[in-house]
């Protein structure tokens, strides 16, 4: 079983295979060499734009499960086009990415969608909640390709939002609450459907510092249950907390400190500027471009520390 259908707040499966359930996809799509919930070998990303852009030029790395993994690097180091495509929001131009066990060249867009839909929760920087709806049914939307009633999707928020500590929020409107609570309803919203992967692109860009780490605290506790989390960050404070970090810089990966050594290994860490626009985060729907125009200068630790 997996963990995190050991959390109080997970909704009861639905009675009939939803799209997102593992039927949706080919059984001879499985096709993972190694136990990694994640893996990339070799893989390159050029966006087909005049000039081209290689925004991945030959990376491999692995995540197994229960990890909680920093990605750093400049602005326009590959890292939003790393979660994309480990999000199967997007694939490789070549190599191989593979989510869950699943190459994800071998699926078709109706099976990538399941995928994505049952295993992966996304994060973004802007919390792209729907203004004229309650904060509870934007939370229960998150459920909505997983085959649950109305009702079950609403138990299921309010359980979510609970976690998050929400549970007083339910029947307000995202305009009524502050940024921190807006990243927590986002954060329920990605973790409703009990995904096995939490991706989050910048989460805490838009917070002050305190908010960033009650957040990072939340996810902390959530990787403690088991969810693997991949969290993209400028803040060195919110790195510095992940038990491994990877720098990206120029479409490579610079250091992995799961290859290196005992911790994170910052010091002299080129972490760029938060230069992120709406348009990564509507990512969801694929193909972002995000701006990589900002100055790429090294920002040392204790700049931000
Ligand atoms: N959809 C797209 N079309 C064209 N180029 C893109 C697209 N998305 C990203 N890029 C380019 O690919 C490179 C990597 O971008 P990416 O968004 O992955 O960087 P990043 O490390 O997330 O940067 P930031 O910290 O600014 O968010 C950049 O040069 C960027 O301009
Ligand atoms: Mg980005």
């Amino acid at each position: 079983m997996s963990p995190l259908a050991r959390l109080p707040w997970a909704p009861p499966p639905p009675a009939t295979p939803a799209p997102s359930e593992p039927e949706a996809l080919a059984p001879d799509a499985i096709a993972s060499p190694s136990s990694a919930v994640i893996e990339l070998f070799d893989v390159t990303k050029t966006y087909f734009v005049q000039p081209p852009v290689e925004a991945l030029r030959g990376v491999s790395m692995a995540v197994h499960q229960g990890e909680l993994v920093g990605v750093v690097g400049p602005s326009g180091s590959g890292k939003t086009t790393l979660l994309h495509l480990m999000g199967t929001l997007d694939r490789p131009t070549s190599g191989t990415v593979w989510v869950t066990g699943y190459d994800i060249a071998k699926l078709s867009d109706r099976e990538l969608s399941a995928l994505r839909a049952g295993r992966v929760g996304f994060v973004f920087q802007q919390f792209f909640l729907a203004e004229h709806q309650t904060v509870l049914d934007n939370v229960a939307d998150g459920l909505l390709y997983a085959g649950a009633t109305l009702a079950e999707r609403r138990q299921a928020a309010e359980e979510a939002l609970s976690r998050v500590g929400l549970a007083d929020r339910l029947g307000v409107r995202p305009t009524q609450i502050s940024g921190g609570q807006r990243q927590r309803v986002a954060i329920a919203r990605a973790l409703v459907g009990r995904p096995a992967i939490v991706l989050a692109d910048e989460p805490t860009g838009n917070l002050d510092q305190a908010t960033g780490q009650s957040i990072l605290d939340l996810f902390v506790e959530l990787n403690s249950e088991g969810t693997t989390i991949i969290v993209i960050t400028h803040d060195v404070a919110i790195a510095s907390r992940m038990r491994r970090v990877v720098r990206f810089l120029d479409g490579l990966i610079l250091d992995d400190s799961a290859s290196g050594g005992a911790g994170p290994r910052l010091a002299g860490a080129e972490i760029g500027p938060t230069v992120d626009g709406a348009e990564e985060a509507a990512g969801r729907s694929g193909g972002a471009l995000s701006p990589g125009d900002g100055p790429d200068g090294p920002d040392g630790p204790e700049a931000r520390a």
